[in-house]
C-alpha cells in the first residue's frame, strides 16, 4: 500500500497551529517562571519593634542581619535579599496580625524575629502552622526551642533560662544566702527569674520572693522599697531596654546599690550604659556576649559595624548578624533554592556558627549551645571577667520534632 501523507482540511490546520503556538508561549513561561524563582531575590520579613521600649534592640538586630549581608556582596548564596518590614511594637496582641502581613501579603520566604517573647510566641505558631522558616534573633522564650520546638523555627540569641541560670550560679558562689528577684510579668521576665531560681538554689542559696511588674511599666518606687524593707543578701532583675535604663537608674537613687548588690542578665546594661552612666559602675551580669573579648573573629565585626552604624556593637547587633550567617548556611546547602526547605533545614540545624560571641552548634531544639561569660561595667563596656559557664545547653523540655 502506498503510504499517504494525513491531509488535515485548512480549518483543522490553522486550530493545530494556534495549539502548538499556545503550547510554545506556555513552556516558555514556565521556564522564565523558574529561572526567575531560581535567581529571584529572597524575601526576608523582619517583624521587629521600631517602638516602644525596646525599639533600640530591634534596630541593633536589623543593623546585624543586614551587615553580615552586605559582607557577603549583598547576596547569601548567590541570591539577593529583599527585605519587608513590619514594626511589632512588641505588642503580643498584634503578633498575628502583624506576622500574616508578612507570611500572607509580602510571601516571604522567611521570618526574621522578634525581640519579646510573647510577640515570638505568636509568631511561632503561624510559622508552624504555614511551615515557613523563622529566625528568632532575640526572643527568649523557653518554649520556642522546648515544647513549641519545630523543624522550621530556629534561634541565633538565647532562652530566658539560660544566662539567668548562670547568674543564679555566680550569686551563690559569691556567698549570698538571700536574694529577691524583680521583673516585667511576661515570659520572659518569669523565665528569667525561674532561671536564676534554679542556679541559685542549687548553690545553696533561698530565693525569697519575686517581684513583678506589668511590661512595659517603669513605676518601680513602690517595690524598690519592698526591697529596702526586707534587705536581701542580692537583687537579681531581668530589664532591658529603656525599661533596664531605668531600672538601674532609680535602684541607685534610692541608694540601694550601697547595701544590696544588683545582679542582672547582660541584657540589664547591654546597650544602655550610655544612658545608665554612673548608675551601672561595677555591676555584673551575665550573658553570651561582652564588650571585650577581643577575638580577631569579634574585633572584625565590632570595627565594621561601628564604621558603618556610627555605635558601638551589642549583643542584639550579634545576634541579628548571626540570623543572618545562620540562614546563609542554610541556603548554601541547598544551592540558594530557598524553597528546597528540606535542604535548607538539614544545613541550619549541622550549622557550626562562627559567631562574634564564639562559635556555636545548635541543640536539637535549634537553640545555641554556647558559653555564658560573667562580665562587669567598667565605663561604657560590658567587660569579660570570666567563664560563668561553658557551653551551656538549655534542657529544651518537651521539645519532639
Ligand atoms: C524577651 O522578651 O524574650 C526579651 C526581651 C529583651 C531582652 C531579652 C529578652
Amino acid at each position: 500500500m502506498p503510504s499517504h501523507p494525513i491531509l488535515l482540511s485548512a480549518p483543522l490546520l490553522v486550530t493545530r497551529r494556534v495549539q502548538a503556538v499556545v503550547a510554545a508561549i506556555a513552556l516558555l513561561s514556565v521556564g522564565a517562571a523558574g529561572a526567575q524563582s531560581a535567581g529571584a531575590p529572597v524575601k526576608v520579613g523582619l517583624m521587629l519593634p521600631a517602638t516602644g521600649t525596646y525599639a533600640s534592640l530591634g534596630t541593633m538586630i536589623e543593623n546585624g542581619f543586614k551587615l553580615y549581608v552586605a559582607e557577603q556582596g549583598g547576596k547569601l548564596a548567590g541570591r539577593e535579599i529583599q527585605y519587608f518590614r513590619v514594626d511589632d511594637e512588641s505588642e503580643p496582641a498584634k503578633a498575628t496580625e502583624n506576622v500574616n502581613k508578612l507570611v500572607k501579603r509580602d510571601q516571604v520566604d522567611v521570618l526574621v524575629g522578634s525581640v519579646h517573647s510573647g510577640v515570638a510566641l505568636g509568631m511561632a505558631k503561624v510559622a508552624r502552622d504555614t511551615g515557613t522558616l523563622m529566625i528568632v534573633p532575640n526572643a527568649g522564650a523557653d518554649a520556642l526551642t522546648g515544647a513549641m520546638c519545630a523543624k522550621n523555627i530556629f534561634r541565633t540569641s538565647f532562652t530566658n533560662w539560660q544566662p539567668a541560670y548562670a547568674m543564679g550560679k555566680v550569686v551563690a558562689e559569691r556567698s549570698h544566702k538571700t536574694a529577691m528577684t524583680i521583673t516585667w510579668n511576661y515570659a520572659a521576665g518569669l523565665e528569667s527569674a525561674k532561671g536564676f531560681v534554679d542556679g541559685f538554689e542549687k548553690g545553696g542559696g533561698k530565693v525569697t520572693q519575686n517581684l513583678t511588674l506589668p511590661f512595659p511599666n517603669v513605676e518601680f518606687q513602690a517595690l524598690l522599697t519592698q526591697i529596702a524593707a526586707q534587705k536581701p543578701d542580692a537583687v537579681y532583675a531581668f530589664f532591658a531596654g529603656g525599661g533596664a535604663v531605668k531600672f538601674v537608674k532609680d535602684y541607685a537613687a534610692a541608694g540601694l546599690n550601697k547595701t544590696i548588690p544588683l545582679y542582672g542578665p547582660g541584657f540589664l546594661t547591654d546597650g544602655t550604659l550610655e544612658a545608665q552612666g554612673d548608675a551601672a559602675q561595677g555591676m555584673l551580669t551575665t550573658l553570651h556576649y561582652a564588650d571585650n573579648l577581643n577575638t580577631p573573629r569579634d574585633n572584625a565585626f565590632r570595627l565594621n559595624f561601628a564604621k558603618t552604624y556610627k555605635v558601638n556593637a551589642d549583643v542584639y547587633a550579634v545576634q541579628g548578624y548571626d540570623a543572618a550567617q545562620l540562614l546563609a548556611v542554610g541556603l548554601k546547602a541547598a544551592g540558594g533554592d530557598i524553597k528546597n526547605m528540606e535542604k535548607v533545614i538539614a544545613g541550619m540545624s549541622s550549622a557550626q556558627i562562627d559567631s562574634p560571641r564564639g562559635k556555636f552548634s545548635l541543640s536539637a531544639g535549634h537553640n545555641p549551645i554556647q558559653d555564658i561569660y560573667l562580665r562587669q561595667v567598667k565605663g561604657k563596656n560590658n567587660e569579660l571577667k570570666g567563664m560563668a559557664i561553658k557551653a551551656l545547653a538549655d534542657p529544651g523540655k518537651g521539645c519532639k520534632m
